[in-house]
């Protein structure tokens, strides 16, 4: 199931480039033809004079300081909205704990909520629900978004088609499940969306909420305003969580001891700016998070590798990790396995430096370099479009 759902996806990645290069001219929602912003980016090395050149209006936004955990072992500091460009262009990873640093209690995490594996035979029963049809027809209309970027047009428009395939899915949903979804709103433009099962009986925020999570944006690292199709970062996991979701619902899932949430995070690309919103509300508000699942770049399989879960260590819970595995294990004949990924930041992230139980799984086996590679499309600037 799961190799035959990642070769589809691969196959769609594969197609993705080709049929977002063949967009690029028609795109009619860009504030400047393609052609022009190609030509700032010859003129500028530097992708904030590029901006600027394209959008002098930015320039305030982009001097505005911002606190920046950069993921390469060094210490929190006060950097720029620019410098976020430059990280990106040089594939360098960063948490934004603008406004926040005071709220956490880093290095914390509690115990994760993992209870025994018992429910096999309810479990096993929501697989001949999955389709990879749906995953691989949902793919197709969000990764035609020119980008899924936190401050564009075509960032909330993707989000809100997201939303509404939610929406369409709960209308269909027995009465047997009690669902509801809402839209969280961020310091910029695009949405976040939470979809919750809620058990039976009244109301009790003491329960233990389970989340499982991936996010819905996509940049183009080499420079913002190019286009970024996000197949497998994270059209991928966005696909995959969602069809769990709605396998979830056809079966007419009704969880007993607490809510189980699914999230799509909104503006992940920018420094992990949803989940820490959603992560620092629900600490604020006490609840008990038993454990968060992130699933981020599902779909990419390196030809003659093998397919894998692999289960990132870094800034993950070591508990749940071991759980996630065994859980794997029980159900998939894939291999399950381990990696550092030192110096990425993930959403699982979010959660485990607000105190919150948290792992991410990732495509791929990364012993035989399983992980998306930037094939290359031409024109050195394009080649980040396809790590998409
Ligand atoms: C609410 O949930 C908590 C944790 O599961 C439980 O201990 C408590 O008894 C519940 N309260 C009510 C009123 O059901």
């Amino acid at each position: 199931m799961m190799y035959t759902l990642a070769v589809l996806l691969w196959s769609l990645l594969a197609t993705t480039s080709a049929h977002q290069v063949h967009q690029h001219a028609s795109t009619a929602t860009l504030n400047h033809p393609e052609s022009t912003i190609l030509e700032a980016l010859s003129t500028y090395n530097d992708p904030v004079q590029a901006m600027v050149a394209l959008h002098p209006s930015s320039a305030d936004m982009l001097a505005e300081p911002r606190l920046l955990e950069v993921m390469d072992g060094s210490e929190v500091r006060w950097m720029t909205e620019g410098d976020k460009l430059r990280l990106r262009r040089e594939d360098i990873d960063f948490i934004d704990w603008t406004r926040r640093d005071l709220l956490v209690e880093r290095g914390f995490q509690a115990d994760p909520n993992m209870p025994k594996v018992s429910h096999q035979a309810q479990v096993r029963k929501v697989f001949p629900h999955l389709s990879t049809t749906n995953m691989f027809e949902f793919l197709e209309t969000f990764t035609a978004y020119y980008n899924r970027l936190y401050t564009s047009k075509t960032g909330v428009e993707s989000q809100r088609w997201l939303y509404d395939e939610i929406l369409d899915i709960i209308r269909k949903a027995p009465s047997t499940c009690r669902l509801s979804v809402e839209q969280i709103p961020h310091l910029f433009p695009q949405n976040s969306i939470i979809a919750r099962f809620s058990p039976s009986g009244p109301r009790n925020i003491s329960q233990t909420v389970t989340i499982i999570g991936s996010h819905l944006d996509s940049v183009n690292q080499y420079f913002p305003l190019l286009n970024a199709p996000g197949a497998d970062d994270d059209g991928s996991g966005t696909a995959t969580i969602l069809e769990a979701f709605r396998s979830l619902v056809q079966v007419g899932y009704s969880p007993v001891d607490g809510p189980v949430e699914f999230h799509w995070w909104a503006g992940e690309e920018a420094g992990l700016l949803g989940s820490m919103d959603v992560a620092e509300d629900y600490k604020a508000r006490g609840l008990n998070v038993g454990a968060v699942l992130n699933v981020d770049e599902t779909a990419f399989i390196k030809v003659n590798s093998t397919p894998a879960i692999n289960l990132i260590e870094v800034g993950a819970t070591e508990k749940l990790n071991k759980w996630v595995h065994d859980l794997a294990k029980e159900y998939v004949d894939i291999g399950v396995k381990y990696s550092g990924m030192v110096g990425r930041g993930l959403d699982h992230q979010a959660w485990t430096r607000h105190g919150y139980s948290a792992v991410s799984i990732v495509e791929g086996d990364q012993a035989e370099g399983g992980w998306l590679p930037f094939p290359h499309t031409g024109a050195s600037f394009t080649a980040r479009n396809s790590k998409s």
